[in-house]
């Protein structure tokens, strides 16, 4: 194993770096790719049992673009997977069978009902994962029936649930968190309340990526109408950040999966410093194709080298103390300015005449005048 090997909730992966459920890792021939170019583990795409309606719409996808026409944000409309849950028991089967050393992530939701989250976390083990997200955070269509991000914003059944699938299987279980919701550290306590061992945070940001002038249609328009869709792509970095950071703060012992806007090694470092074990990335491998993964990898550790961390074990959290609240900036900032003045003083002032020279001859002078 290399220095960016890691082990997470039990799991050895080679590196710390994981396709995030969505397209690249819709069926077993682009998550064998996926590990073919080097990632360090997937998360496929998430599924449910085969009775579960999913209609998906064509477009689905909106780009939100800089003025230098750089790809910044990403949306889409797009549900779980519209594959049979027998054809993912085949396809898991097949990633692992082909690539046993790749940690394979099983993504599964459903309905508000245990014996369905059971069936489901337990075929998932039985083809073959090496642990399960729980997709509490999917942001559109699902909700609608109670589904996703529904049951993402309710920290009850976030507990509930994930309890039902830790008792059902012996494999790690990570609970996905939605960000569209005020306080992400209530659902991550509610999850590791409910035995999880990790949380994944975050998915994608409800939003609306843009209007059409001409049509004045919001995008994706379909049949010329539009619903707000998950938000994903550099753009969300920021947020993402800021949600793990707290995550981490707020339960140190969970493991966190951090996702959102990583590009490349620089984003997927961040997200480390913050205190994520393993960093996933979808919108990337959409726009930027599996390779990206090489220089994740040279990045990371080029970065490891400069600083000489010996082990991402150094960099997880490195960051974390230097958040502070607003008010105690004011009170480190009022210091500073107190020790700057008293150690000014000190230096203007003149006890014998070794002391002159320590400052400004004109400052000291000044300070030796009795009527100034
Ligand atoms: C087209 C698309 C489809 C997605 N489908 C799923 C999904 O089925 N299940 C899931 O948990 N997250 C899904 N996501 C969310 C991603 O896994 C990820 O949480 C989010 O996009 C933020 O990461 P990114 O900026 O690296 O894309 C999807 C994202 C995109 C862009």
């Amino acid at each position: 194993m290399g220095k960016l090997s890691i082990t997470v909730d039990g799991l050895k992966f080679k590196n710390p770096f994981v396709i995030g459920s969505g397209p690249p890792s819709t069926n077993a021939k682009i998550m064998c790719k996926a590990f073919a170019a080097g990632w360090g583990g997937v998360v496929a795409k998430t599924t449910s049992l085969t009775d579960t309606e999913v209609h998906n719409v064509q477009p689905r996808y909106g780009k939100l673009r800089s003025k230098s026409k750089d790809n910044v944000g990403f949306q889409n409309i797009e549900l779980i997977s519209d594959a049979t849950f027998e054809d993912w028991e085949d396809w898991y089967k097949e990633t692992k069978d082909t690539h046993p050393d790749g940690i394979l992530i099983g993504s599964i939701m459903e309905s508000y009902d245990k014996g369905r989250w059971q069936e489901l976390a337990a075929r998932c083990e039985a083809s073959g994962c090496d642990a399960l997200e729980l997709n509490f955070s999917c942001p559109h269509g699902h909700p609608e029936k109670g589904m996703g991000a529904a049951m993402g914003q309710d920290p009850e059944r976030v507990q509930e649930v994930t309890r039902w699938v830790v008792d059902a299987v012996n494999i790690p279980v990570w609970s996905k968190m939605t960000p569209n919701i005020t306080d992400i550290t209530v659902p991550a306590l509610a999850a590791q309340a409910g035995g999880a061992h990790g949380v994944s945070a975050i998915n994608t940001i409800l939003a609306c990526i843009g209007i059409n002038l001409k049509t004045l249609k919001p995008q994706p328009t379909v049949e010329g109408h539009s619903t707000f869709g998950g938000y994903s792509y550099l753009a969300v970095k920021p947020i993402a950040l800021r949600m793990v950071a707290e995550i981490a703060q707020a339960a140190p012992n969970l493991s966190i999966s951090g996702i959102g806007g990583v590009t490349c090694a620089a984003d997927a470092i961040e997200h480390m410093l913050v205190g994520a074990r393993t960093v996933q990335s979808c919108t990337g491998p959409m726009l930027q194709g599996f390779g990206m993964v090489t220089e994740l990898i040279e990045g990371t550790e080029a970065f490891m080298d400069e600083h000489g961390f010996q082990s991402l074990e150094e960099v997880i959290g490195k960051s974390l103390p230097y958040f502070t609240t607003h008010h105690h900036l004011v009170e480190l900032q009022a210091a500073k300015r107190a020790a700057r003045a008293a150690a000014k003083a000190e230096a203007n002032t003149v006890n014998k005449d070794t002391d002159w020279g320590k400052s400004d001859i004109q400052d000291q002078t000044k300070n030796l005048v009795s009527n100034e």
